[in-house]
């Protein structure tokens, strides 16, 4: 049975809980022979911050880079908003992203049917619903320079952030995304802003030579990230493959997990390039929900997005794809049958905790792999 290192770093609010749970669906594959794991655990975000002062250590950041995969929870709360800008929970996240280089992530949003009612659009648009979010996530104006508020000494300030972008960022990422469209329904839409912005300028035209190069058998559409935007609440299913920016992915992603019914079930997966003599990828799982501090502590988040997450890693690092599947499969039927965490549920009266859903998913998980 091969072995794999995994690195957890559960983070802040209700970061931890759901953890657990992947971390107990980790053991049960191992149980059950289909793959051992050895973890260790670290600190990252507020939690980080609380013990040592950074929002991760050089130790974790050594940690992170020699496994074959890391897990994250969720990174931030209200009890760390004075904290200074670079030492704040989400720097742990962007030290992550940009030190091991996870250009691309990748953010599914697919429709449970068992949830097509929670979605707050009407169940003929969402039904079948199965798009793949490709936000780049380690460029634009996340990360540009100049970034800073200047005291223009006469009482006001001015705030600067800069959007840039290189041609092989943008390559790199666009790569990534025809490479997966590949391997679903063969078409990308790519989302930027150039009739206003010279990076949008760029991005169309690295986009459109990549195409033309290396990927003619894929259908590729440009959109105008605004009207993208429009499109996704109007007609989602016309989505296969969406490609773009830092920003923009990290807003129209947003949109794109709650067609879905709830943002507690959407999980991502963010990768670096391919080793080019193993063709391995560095890579980080995590939820597209963060911390919700509101609910915290008391067993009630929903940890699917998290037990997801954790099938992304088996599927695009460890090559286990029949286990990715029966993993997601598990979660489909434990939906099915009527399981619902709090924030998905329709009936307050028949709502599981944390601990159930996991523990079910995982009895679905053993039955489907038996
Ligand atoms: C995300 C989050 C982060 C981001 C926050 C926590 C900094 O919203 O992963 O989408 O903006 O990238
Ligand atoms: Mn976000």
């Amino acid at each position: 049975m091969p072995t794999y290192k995994l690195f957890l770093l559960p983070g802040d609010g209700i970061g931890p809980e759901v953890m657990a749970e992947a971390l107990k669906t980790a053991d049960l594959l191992g149980q059950i022979g289909v793959a051992k794991f050895e973890t260790e655990m670290g600190l990252v975000g507020g939690a980080a911050y609380d013990s040592h002062g950074k929002a991760i250590s050089d130790s974790d950041m050594r940690l992170a880079g020699a496994a074959d995969a890391v897990l994250l929870g969720a990174v931030g709360g209200p009890q760390w908003d004075s904290v200074a800008f670079d030492r704040r929970p989400e720097a742990g996240l962007f030290r992550l992203r940009k030190d091991m280089d996870l250009f691309a992530n990748l953010r599914p949003a697919v429709c449970y049917p068992a949830l097509a009612d929670a979605s707050s659009l009407k169940r003929e648009a969402i039904e079948s619903l199965d798009l793949m979010f490709v936000r780049e996530l380690t460029g634009g104006i996340y990360f540009g320079e100049p970034k800073a508020i200047i005291d223009l000494g006469d009482g006001r300030k001015r705030a600067v952030d800069t959007q840039v972008y290189d041609t092989h960022e943008i390559e790199r990422v666009g790569r990534a995304a025809f490479e997966l469209a590949r391997k679903r329904k063969n078409k990308v839409t790519s989302a930027d802003k150039h009739n206003v912005m010279k990076s949008g300028v760029l991005w169309r035209e690295v986009i459109t030579a990549l195409h033309s190069h290396e990927f003619a058998d894929v259908t590729l559409e440009h959109q105008l990230a605004d009207s993208l935007g429009m499109q996704l609440v109007r007609r989602p299913t016309q989505f296969d493959v969406i490609v773009t920016d830092n920003l923009f992915g990290d807003l129209l992603s947003d949109v794109a997990a709650m067609l879905t019914g709830s943002l507690g079930m959407l999980p991502s997966a963010s990768l670096g390039a391919p080793d080019p003599t193993t063709g391995k990828r560095r890579a980080l799982y995590e939820p597209v929900h963060g911390s919700a501090p509101d609910i915290a502590g008391k067993g009630i988040a929903n940890p699917i997005a998290m037990i997801g997450s954790l099938a992304l890693c088996l599927r695009y690092s460890l090559g286990l794809d029949e286990a990715a599947d029966k993993a997601e499969q598990a979660i489909a039927n434990v939906l099915a049958a009527g399981l619902r965490t709090a924030d998905i549920a329709r009936d307050v009266s028949a709502v599981v905790s944390t601990a159930e859903m996991g523990a079910a998913i995982r009895a679905e998980l053993r039955r489907l792999l038996a």
